[in-house]
């Protein structure tokens, strides 16, 4: 059963012949009737001549109305409407090459679906408004043409992540939300009562449900929610957000670094297919910056002691505030100084085991070292994958658990899997909202994903 809503007057216009079309796909109509469903998005008036924006959540269309040429009803209706008012609009498509979308809409008819009352106007005006305002009336700021365009990339990222696994010999398995542990026991969870007196977390990586899955199936995927309830006000964290993550066995830290540059190529060419010239431009995105990721040539490979001695050079050189710490993290100007010497993502792998994650396979070559890989998106946008080869002996494997101060008895289980046919094996994870903040090159992630929830705002 379809769920759209009838609006009678549709039936009314399409008896008129004239098609209902999206504002997206109207240069299919050229010099034809159709009718729109949407919203007023804008209105300007020049005496005798009105010109409406619509919106239908597809893009936007400017109508003209002149007073002589339309039934009065028509010129009467649109005059002096409200903003976001929505309308059912019957038109004849005309191109107009100074149109942003190449054509404009003569207006022929029109109908108020539902009039917004003038003593309460909508309350996002087109001029600029505060952040925190926008923030807190984002049900609406998504209707904006630009938050709308933000979130038709989004969709074709997710899109396009799946898809790359899809058609490379993935299995989508599903990890549990509801988790009894920690898959990282230092991050922070977020924590509620299961039945009696038991806890569970909301998990905050499908990463050691998907091991399991990818020593039954070969090559695995999982896509969903992910939370973490760690204090960062950054403009790179969020507490709940998407991640996809890939596991297979047999593959070592190279490959997985291979298949993530392919897997990076793959959502860049799909997003520049779908959204060049019209949403990006919308954007404010330098089509230019996509296009040099996908370019020729390998993205480019660092090992951690390569980027300090980096860092070392550029805090000498007065390129950076502070000196870089061997053995330290990368902080985030230190992300941003490396990214910004490439213009496309650039891979730092092997970084010392003892900032890492008890799960990660030491390098044979220097155990201190974990065979572990971030990739930096370039222009600043910091890491937008983590991964790495894991821990495949069962000894190593329980030695880091106790010496993480984890529970082993919650990690039975995953210690299985390397008592039953182990073999190596890696995966990684990539957040949605980082890859989208970088290829709409937005400064925070809060504009990426429809409702935002982060440490101050879990409203509206
Ligand atoms: O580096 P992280 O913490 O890695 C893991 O969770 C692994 N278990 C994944 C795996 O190997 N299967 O997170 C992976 C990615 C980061 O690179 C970043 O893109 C994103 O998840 N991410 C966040 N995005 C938004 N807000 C946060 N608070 C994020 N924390 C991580
Ligand atoms: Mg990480």
């Amino acid at each position: 059963m379809s769920s759209e809503v009838t609006i009678p007057v549709v039936e009314a216009v399409s008896a008129n012949e004239a098609p209902v079309s999206t504002i997206a796909t109207i240069g299919q109509h050229e010099g034809q009737r159709v009718t729109l469903r949407g919203w007023l998005y804008n209105l300007r008036s020049s005496g005798k001549l009105l010109f409406p924006t619509f919106r239908d959540g597809s893009g936007t269309i400017q109508g003209i109305v002149p007073k002589a040429a339309v039934p009065e009803i028509v010129f009467e209706t649109l005059k002096g409407l409200t903003l976001e008012s929505s309308v059912v609009v019957t038109g004849k498509v005309r191109a107009d090459s100074r149109a942003p979308s190449g054509y404009e809409l003569d207006v022929e008819d029109v109908t108020v679906t539902q009039r917004v009352d003038d003593a309460n106007p909508f309350p996002i005006q087109l001029k600029e408004a505060g952040v925190e305002f926008l923030m807190e009336h984002r049900h609406l700021w998504v209707r904006t043409p630009r938050q709308s365009a933000i979130l038709r990339v989004r969709a074709t990222i997710m899109r396009a992540a799946a898809e790359y696994f899809d058609t490379n010999g993935y299995t989508r398995t599903d990890p549990p939300i509801l988790t009894p542990n920690a898959c990282e026991g230092t991050s922070e969870l977020f924590e509620m009562d299961y039945f009696d007196d038991e806890k569970a977390y909301l998990t905050q990586s499908g990463q050691l449900y998907i091991e399991a899955t990818a020593l039954a199936l070969g090559k695995v995927y999982s896509f969903g929610p992910t939370f973490r309830a760690e204090k960062s006000k950054t403009r790179r964290h969020l507490t709940e957000f998407w991640m996809i993550e890939p596991e297979v066995a047999y593959m070592d830290l190279e490959g997985l670094m291979e298949m993530a540059e392919g897997f990076l190529r793959h959502i860049v060419t799909k997003v520049l297919e779908t959204h060049r010239g019209a949403d990006l431009k919308l954007i404010g995105k330098d089509e230019a910056k996509l296009e040099a990721i996908i370019a020729e040539g390998a993205f480019p490979k660092l090992t951690y002691d390569e980027a300090h001695a980096m860092l070392k050079d550029a805090y000498a050189a007065g390129k950076i505030e502070k000196p870089h710490e061997y053995g330290d993290d990368f902080g985030s100007p230190d992300e941003t100084y490396i990214s910004s010497q490439y213009d496309k993502p650039v891979m730092v792998h092997r970084y010392p085991a003892a900032v890492k994650a008890f799960y990660m396979q030491p390098d044979p070559k220097d155990p201190a070292k974990a065979l572990c890989v971030d990739v930096l998106a370039p222009e600043g946008y910091g890491e937008i994958i983590g991964g790495s080869q894991r821990v495949d002996s069962y000894d190593l494997l329980k030695k880091r658990i106790e010496a993480h101060g984890l529970p082993l008895a919650a990690f039975q289980w995953y210690l299985d899997l390397r008592k039953y046919g182990s073999v190596p094996h890696s995966g990684f994870g990539m957040g949605i909202e980082r890859c989208v903040a970088w290829l709409c090159g937005l400064e925070h992630v809060r504009e990426t994903i429809p409702f935002a929830r982060t440490l101050n705002r879990i409203y509206p």
